[in-house]
């Protein structure tokens, strides 16, 4: 909790909890924190919220109820109101529209805050406007803990501290690979992918830097794919340079790195570098294709403005029971920053959560706010800040264990 926040009436407020990820929030809340928690579910729609409460109240009769608050994020005294009640506020309401009027209220309220927003270009301006007065005023502004990018932030920062204990070297590369990545979007994602494909040209370009989140800059050393985007690892076998998340992710775990220690913590020469399994040269060039595809379909307007068609809209998102059904997975090595790659140290680390990205991210906001709520160890001895997920470390890993997640660390 920052420093100021006790004796408030909510533990958490989750805001924008009537939108699809924000009520898979609000379930995993109700099912797995503690039955004393006291919170509050934050909207513009009564009649919605009014639903969701009757939903919560069957699904964990006994626990302590949410209270309701009607906010309109877009009026500043209700919304000021609502977060100064509250230690904590998860925010999952439409960045695009509304994300920062959250954050402000948020440090002017001496409120920690959690979000999934996972737009690069929109990070970086939040960081730019916000990180310098979060941490002046021991707010936690934590950004992009959900499936995009707690998983891959975590992994690499719980592989670069087993390297480190087990053979006292740091880290030269996280290769990262995506075993299974459900993809049914939900309208909020959506609308987030097609306002990408609209961002500013220049802004859009630099947004690829594989730096452009981390207050110092690194260099990328690693051998990369090759022609057809593929690559070998011994440990993870063929990779192709396909995941669609892979410049959000890199720049999100390239943050943690500048942030830790000014690079120091997981090494000067460090990269983090992400793929998806492939189980031929062929597959990966076929996955290649696929990618392609796909981002130029975001790229192209006319062919955005169809797909704005098929796809669903905001509110909407894939059957929850179906998503639950889904598995989310990946693994990864660390290699050690030597002389010699082929012989380097290496840890191999897992993750895997039985539910979609969108239970998973549920999972990871709900988790996270318990782990500042409850524990608020932060990595890097920092107190405030515009954060990532990995500064929760250990005690987020402890956390989203016990909610049936895979998560294993281990030197090879
Ligand atoms: N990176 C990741 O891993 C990840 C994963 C999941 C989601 N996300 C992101 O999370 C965001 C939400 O996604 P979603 O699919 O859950 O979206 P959604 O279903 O459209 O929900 C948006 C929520 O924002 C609320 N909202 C919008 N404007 C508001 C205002 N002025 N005042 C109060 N509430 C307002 C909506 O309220 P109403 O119900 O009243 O409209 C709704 O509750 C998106 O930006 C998406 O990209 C990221």
């Amino acid at each position: 909790m920052s420093a100021n926040s006790s004796g408030r009436d909510y533990d958490i407020v989750l805001i924008g909890a009537t939108g699809y990820t924000g009520a898979l929030t609000a379930e995993h809340i109700a099912k797995h924190l503690p039955i004393n928690l006291r919170w509050s579910i934050a909207g513009r729609s009564s009649r919605k919220l009014n639903g969701l409460a009757a939903r919560l109240k069957d699904l964990e009769p006994d626990r302590l109820q949410p209270v309701i608050e009607i906010v309109d994020v877009e009026d500043k005294i209700q919304l000021t109101t609502v977060i100064k009640k509250a230690r904590l506020c998860i925010s999952v309401v439409s960045y695009h529209h509304v994300g920062p009027l959250v954050i402000e209220a948020c440090i002017g309220g001496g409120t920690d805050y959690i979000d999934t927003a996972g737009t690069i270009p929109r990070i970086r301006q939040w960081i730019d406007e916000y990180h310098r007065a979060a941490e002046l005023a021991g707010v936690v502004i934590l950004i992009s803990c959900g499936a995009f990018s707690a998983p891959h932030d975590l992994l690499t920062w719980s592989s670069v501290r087993e390297l480190e204990k087990s053979s006292s070297l740091k880290t030269k590369e996280l290769i990262l690979s995506v075993l299974k990545m459900p993809s049914d979007p939900s309208g909020g994602t959506v609308e987030s992918m097609m306002m990408r494909g609209g961002v500013d040209a220049k802004v859009q370009y630099e947004s690829q830097q594989p730096w452009y989140l981390s207050p110092i800059t690194g260099q990328l050393k690693s051998s990369s794919t090759n022609l057809f985007g593929a690559r070998y690892d011994p440990t993870l076998g063929t990779l192709s340079a396909s995941s669609l998340s892979d410049v959000q992710n890199r720049a999100v775990v390239h943050r943690t790195w500048g942030l830790l220690d000014g690079g120091k913590a997981y090494g000067p020469n460090f990269q983090y570098s992400e793929y998806k399994k492939a189980s031929s040269t062929l597959a990966a060039m076929f996955q290649m294709l696929n990618t392609m595809a796909i981002r130029l379909m975001l790229a192209l307007s006319p062919l955005r403005a169809i797909a704005a068609i098929v796809l669903p809209v905001p509110g909407q998102g894939p059957d929850p029971a179906k998503e639950r059904s889904y598995q989310f997975e990946m693994e990864a090595v660390a290699i050690a920053d030597t002389n010699n790659d082929s012989t380097a140290p290496r840890v191999y680390s897992r993750f895997m959560y039985p539910g979609g990205p969108y239970h998973a991210t549920a999972a990871f906001l709900a988790q996270g706010a318990a782990s500042l709520i409850y524990t608020r160890k932060l990595e890097g001895g920092v107190s405030g800040g515009c954060l990532t997920p990995a500064f929760l470390g250990q005690d987020l890993i402890d956390r989203i264990q016990r909610v049936s997640t895979e998560f294993s660390t281990k030197m090879l």
